[in-house]
């Protein structure tokens, strides 16, 4: 570990039980192949050459394997007109096969993101950002969660942070991680139930909500953005950035940093996620999760004599 001062118990190990996370699907994995014949397929496009992009498919990729899913993935050039990317995703929907659709973002400029995500059927919607399923999440019906809000979810329960009547505040308001974060704590359920505040960067003084934090999650993207005078003692902090700072001591000239200083938070938290090694590994374990559920679903629909895969 990284962090020799910072007592271990402290550290909410993110790799560790994304690994749990890993094995666990695998098992079920092996069950559903076993009895009903079904290997969870995900299909995953990505458009143009981003690095990081490509390292993030990559990585989604090996998972696959090791879960025993199938996976394809369609790598097109950055000037693909939007209509072949549509054109692909409905060959996907109708697709029996293929039980997740990932499509990587960011995408091109020429190409309209919104009407991408829409285009993807809600049942096969890995990522949980179509907008049936973020409605869905709101008004708490089952859905797929997006990946990384999920995987927070999971780390809180897993690491027996209690989120039941206690203050949550979470720094920033994304799509991908601020709003739907919010919105599943938020629910009368388990592993929830939580008083939500969302503060962001139009606060004068964001300190003044994260001072009242029993848990804090913060998701701006931006290095230091909390600071140990913004939290109180005894905090359970879950840091969702993963940030670039140069660092000629390393041989890539840089290193990976969340959003919060940690060696300044670390002594007043009671729990806090390390970056690299927190949410980050979570997040590709939830997606392995979705889509094990998702090829699982087809099988209560079969039986429901839904025979025939519409797609939507
Ligand atoms: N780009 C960065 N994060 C994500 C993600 O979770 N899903 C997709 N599809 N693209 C991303």
């Amino acid at each position: 570990m990284e962090h020799k001062r910072i007592d271990e118990n402290k550290i909410i190990d993110g790799t560790r039980t994304a690994q749990s996370i890993k094995d666990e699907v695998r098992e079920l994995t092996a069950d559903l192949q076993a009895k009903h014949g079904i290997t969870p397929g995900l299909a995953f496009m990505l458009v143009g050459d981003d690095p990081a992009s490509r390292s993030y498919v990559a990585s989604k990729e090996k998972a696959c394997a090791y879960c025993g899913f199938h996976s394809t993935t369609l790598r097109l050039p950055d000037d693909t007109p939007e209509a072949d990317i549509l054109a692909q995703i409905d060959r996907w929907n109708i697709d029996p096969d293929i039980h997740g659709i990932l499509v990587q973002l960011p995408l091109p400029a020429h190409v309209d993101e919104d009407r991408v995500i829409e285009a993807i059927s809600p049942r096969k919607d890995v990522d949980g950002f179509h907008p049936i399923n973020v409605g869905k999440l709101v008004i708490g019906q089952e859905c797929f969660l997006p990946c990384t809000p999920a995987g927070i979810q999971e780390l809180l329960v897993r690491s027996a942070v209690e989120t039941a009547g206690r203050h949550v505040v979470v720094v920033g308001r994304s799509n991908i991680v601020g709003k739907p974060i919010a919105n599943i704590l938020l629910q009368k359920a388990a592993g929830a139930n939580a008083v939500v505040t969302v503060t962001h960067s139009a606060a004068p003084d964001i300190g003044l909500y994260t001072r009242q934090a029993d848990v804090l999650i913060v998701a701006t993207g931006r290095v230091n953005t909390i600071t140990a005078d913004m939290v109180k003692e005894g905090v359970a902090v879950i840091d969702v950035g993963i940030n670039r700072v140069e660092d000629a001591t390393r041989e890539r000239g840089y290193r990976l940093v969340g959003d919060v200083d940690f060696d300044g938070v670390a002594p007043k938290a009671s729990r806090i996620t390390p970056v690299p090694g927190g949410v980050g590994p979570m997040t590709i374990a939830m997606l392995m999760k979705n889509t094990h559920a998702s090829a699982l679903r087809t099988i209560a629909q079969r039986q429901a004599g839904g025979g025939r895969q519409t797609g939507r």
